[in-house]
């Protein structure tokens, strides 16, 4: 048993990296917005609002708030195992091998299924620059068999779904539906990758700048058009006007959308040895890259939500431009340049990830956990040449036969379990010394303050929705009983945890990153469960059958 908890030592040879001190807050601000805002908010951000209305607004604030505190976990982890690395990394040196592994598994979902749902935005937004120039690519080119099959079914009102799937030509006695380009840019950034394309920070900066100021014009030119009765659109409940029209379950149901939009900051601990005064300048910088996150998340929806009525986003793609479509603005060149920036800026967030995969693979390879080869480095372009190509495949292959829905919850999910299992690390990490110039998670003793927040938040929370409360055992709703089972199992696992901070006197910093990613989890449906139940049991058995056998530490 003590051997599936085995830990690896990294000494501070393995940490010392020489490398030089040269990073600011505003150097980590925009490293942040450079990883952070891409597909979540230039096209997630449509089905979100389809789903919760504007009332999604409160998940971004929910969402901000747990990635803010998981953050500063990282960082603390960061600080102690300044080696390159990922949760991978520093799970394997606190937790020992099975949960390394786990996490390693689980990273998977974050950087190669998040790379599919990116892959299929780039080509929303590229497919609707070419049509906004004239060029129209046939509708079964440009999106996915499933994703039209369920449109179709669904008669969903989404006209380019419902078009591909009764045009496309028959293959035996399959309808021929496959997005072309997003297998070509998933090719094309596979490539870079493999030839080692060069990350500049000046190049990085102008690009976040370009990002950042036609996100700020969307706001600014989107205000103008705002008719404000659209953001009380007539409950589906109740009959009446509300913020949110589909009710609380509604806008948790969009939680894989709002939480896509802030993954990536987690690159950001891996900068702590390039960091000036890391202890103040990470978290900082950290913390002001997402608050501008979620202000500028806020204000999206704000304008989205304003200008067109929620329920036109169905299935929509590329929310930024359809509202300057002609049938909702109706301002041609907004529609143009959103577009265009949207692809620039949707394929540098392919490419962080892209990079990312194949580096966690190369380490867990050198562990023994995964085969030799994906630590095969290519002679002349120096980078993990297989675990690359390896990674376009895992990329690739899945455009083919999944949706952009099912990719999307499948990547939150899978992400929001590492986030959980980071915070949870944190809390068992044994106290250590302050050391001058690193990163230090204040401890604050959560022994009372924890069991009152969470006290507090639940009557709070009892008094704003009573009825909801009051049917918390009704699972069988098939509106709202598999949230309501959710809260259940949420509120159980609290109380436990209650317990264990008041015997334990808990670190209350990462209790509250913890909890509130547990919350996140209540949005997932059983299907999600389903799915991530299937992965985690298939990267069981991988575990078992090869890295337990093969890991360096097993021959040490
Ligand atoms: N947060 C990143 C994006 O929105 C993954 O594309």
């Amino acid at each position: 048993m003590s051997q599936l908890f085995r830990r690896k030592n990294y000494s501070e040879t393995d940490t010392s990296t020489h490398l030089l001190r040269v990073l600011g807050v505003w150097d980590i601000v925009f490293f942040g917005i450079a990883a952070i805002i891409g597909a979540g908010s230039f096209s997630s951000l449509g089905e979100a609002v389809f789903r919760g209305g504007p009332g999604v607004i409160l998940l971004y604030m929910i969402c901000g708030f747990a990635c803010g505190f998981t953050a500063l976990c990282y960082a603390e982890f960061a600080s102690r195992i300044p080696a390159a690395g990922s949760a991978y990394t520093y799970a394997y040196a606190s937790f020992g091998e099975l949960i390394a592994w786990v996490i390693g598994w689980a990273l998977i979902m974050e950087y190669s299924f998040g790379n599919i749902y990116v892959a299929f935005s780039w080509s929303d937004y590229f497919t609707s620059f070419l049509g906004r120039l004239g060029m129209h690519i046939p509708d079964y080119l440009t999106c996915s068999y499933t994703e039209a099959k369920k449109a179709f079914m669904s008669g969903s009102e989404n006209r380019e779904l419902i078009n591909a799937w009764k045009t496309a030509p028959l293959m035996g006695s399959l309808k021929f539906i496959v997005d072309i380009p997003a297998l070509v840019i998933n090719g094309l950034i596979t490539w870079l990758c493999y030839i080692g394309v060069k990350e500049s920070k000046n190049f990085n900066n102008s690009l976040v700048i370009l990002k950042l100021a036609v996100i700020i014009l969307v706001i600014l030119i989107g205000f103008a058009y705002i008719n404000t009765d659209n953001w009380t659109p007539i409950s589906v409940e109740t009959g009446t006007p509300s913020f949110m029209p589909n009710g609380f379950a509604g806008v948790m149901s969009a939680v894989s959308g709002v939480f896509f939009a802030y993954i990536g900051f987690d690159a950001l601990s891996v900068l702590s040895e390039e960091t000036k005064d890391p202890q103040k300048t990470l978290p900082k910088g950290m913390i002001i890259s997402l608050v501008l996150c979620t202000v500028i998340y806020i204000a999206l929806t704000l304008v989205l939500t304003g200008m067109v009525d929620y329920r036109k986003f169905d299935g929509v793609g590329d929310p930024l431009s359809f509202i300057f479509e002609k049938s909702n603005a109706n301002v041609a060149w907004m529609e143009l340049t959103v577009s265009f920036v949207a692809i620039v800026a949707i394929t540098t967030v392919l490419l962080v990830f892209q990079m990312g995969q194949p580096r966690i693979w190369y380490a867990m390879s050198r562990d023994g956990l995964m085969p030799q080869k994906f630590q095969e480095v290519h002679p002349k372009y120096k980078t993990p040449a297989f675990a690359t190509i390896i990674t376009g495949v895992v990329v690739g292959l899945p455009i083919l036969f999944t949706d952009k829905s099912f990719i999307l919850d499948f990547t939150s999910i899978g992400t929001i379990f590492a986030f959980v299992l980071v915070c949870a690390g944190v809390l068992l990490l044994p106290a250590k010394e302050k050391i001058k110039g690193r990163f230090h998670l204040p401890y604050i003793n959560g022994k009372i303050i924890f069991p009152i927040i969470f006290i507090g938040g639940l009557v709070a929370f009892y008094f704003w929705e009573p009825e909801f409360f009051q049917n918390l055992m009704k699972w069988n709703d098939p509106k709202e009983g598999e949230f309501r089972a959710s809260i259940f199992f949420f509120i159980l696992i609290n109380i436990a945890i209650c317990i264990l901070t008041f015997i334990k006197n808990l670190s209350l910093i990462p209790l509250i990153g913890l909890s509130s990613c547990l919350y996140l989890l209540t949005g997932m449906s059983h299907e999600n469960w389903f799915w991530f139940g299937i992965w985690f049991s298939i990267g069981l058995v991988i575990y078992f059958g090869y890295g337990y056998r093969n890991s360096k530490l097993s021959k040490s």
